[in-house]
């Protein structure tokens, strides 16, 4: 029988501090995660200072709680692996200093993980997902079609022009009054809503990329009109309103990426994967079409660093790893290596 590969996975790309143990790349044996978003709900989104803080204080603690709940010691593992980036890089820092302190007190190889390869990757924990794929990335900081014809071979077909979709939820969001992070709030209000607003799908038909700034505007400015003219204003119909601009586009474009690439097998990763009008919508039409689907349990759609363990498994196999120099990086394009 092989060896089992168990590897410490961290992950401080923005607010959430997190620690797992994943043996294997698919088996999870820890996933520790301490969000900051009640610290950062006053100010209505992430305050990159207070993010840092937060991780320097928490950090040691999560990942001594990961390798307990894992019943791991560190001369049970085989590698440490840090998201190196995009994300917020004073917060980044944080979590790229502690493995590289760990991995060099435990003599441990260490492998640096791109923060979006994480996300696609959360599939690979709960299913055997095959090649070739396309991948659907919707976060608060990417919107990304990427795609994928084997193992750790990312090319991005496309990407957002402005915000990403998150981006933009939370910042409608804001716009009626509900707390952040908006996107769970305007999915949930949207239930109740009617589509009344009909508001701009930017670019549905033209290519892969993607545009959200023009929809976060056009809500902004209707808004404004109206409750200059004193209309009432129906939140849940605007929340209904901008989730069906968004999920028609998402959805249209990514069928149609499929179609002209001949591929059947889609994943959808992300916070805003966990939106219910997307994955309703994508189960639907992708039955329709022989597309097998894949979308994370609503754990895996957020910042973890389960996932961050699953694409360094593949990592390890091929002997990718980083030396202590290894830095942090705000921004990288997922097809690109920089360490
Ligand atoms: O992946 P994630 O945890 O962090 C980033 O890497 O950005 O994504 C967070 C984003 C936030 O913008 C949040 O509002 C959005 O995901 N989100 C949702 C839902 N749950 C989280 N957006 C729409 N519907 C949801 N149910
Ligand atoms: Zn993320």
């Amino acid at each position: 029988m092989e060896k089992n590969i168990n590897i410490l996975a961290i992950e401080t790309s923005c607010d959430e501090t997190a620690a797992s143990v994943i043996q294997n790349g698919n088996t999870v044996l820890s996933n520790i995660v301490v969000s900051q978003i009640e610290s950062h709900k006053r100010f209505g989104g992430v305050v990159p200072e207070v993010a840092s803080r937060h991780h320097v204080e928490s950090i040691t603690r999560v990942i001594e709680e990961a390798l307990h709940e894992a019943n791991v010691t560190p001369k049970e593992l085989d590698a440490v692996a840090v998201t190196y980036g995009p994300g917020l890089i004073g917060a980044l820092l944080v979590g790229v200093n502690a493995a590289k302190a760990f991995a060099f007190a435990h003599d441990l190889p260490l492998i640096p993980v791109h923060h979006i390869a994480g996300h696609i990757y959360a599939n690979q924990l709960e299913h055997d997902v095959k090649f070739p794929l396309i991948a659907l990335i919707v976060s608060g900081g990417h919107t990304e079609l990427v795609k994928m014809e084997d193992h750790l071979q990312f090319e991005v077909i496309g990407e957002t022009l402005d915000d990403a979709v998150g981006e933009a939820y939370d910042k409608v969001a804001r716009v009626i009054g509900l707390p952040y992070p908006g996107g769970p709030e305007i999915d949930k209000l949207s239930k109740e809503g009617i589509d009344t607003y009909n508001f701009p799908r930017a670019l549905q038909d033209e290519g892969y990329n993607f545009s959200f700034s023009g929809l976060k505007s056009n809500v902004i400015n209707t808004l404004h009109n109206e409750r200059q003219k004193n209309i009432e204003i129906k939140p849940a119909n605007v929340a209904k309103s901008f989730q069906e601009s968004v999920v028609d586009v998402l959805t249209t474009k990514t069928m149609r990426a499929l179609d002209e690439e001949n591929i059947k097998t889609l994943i959808v990763a992300g916070g805003v994967a966990a939106n219910s009008g997307l994955r309703e919508r994508f189960e639907t039409l992708t039955k329709e079409n022989g597309v097998e689907l894949y979308i994370p349990s609503l754990k895996y759609c957020t910042d973890n660093a389960a996932m961050i363990g699953a694409v360094a498994y593949e990592q390890y196999k091929r002997g990718d790893f980083a030396d202590l120099n290894l830095n942090g990086y705000n921004y990288i394009d997922i097809e690109d290596v920089i360490y």
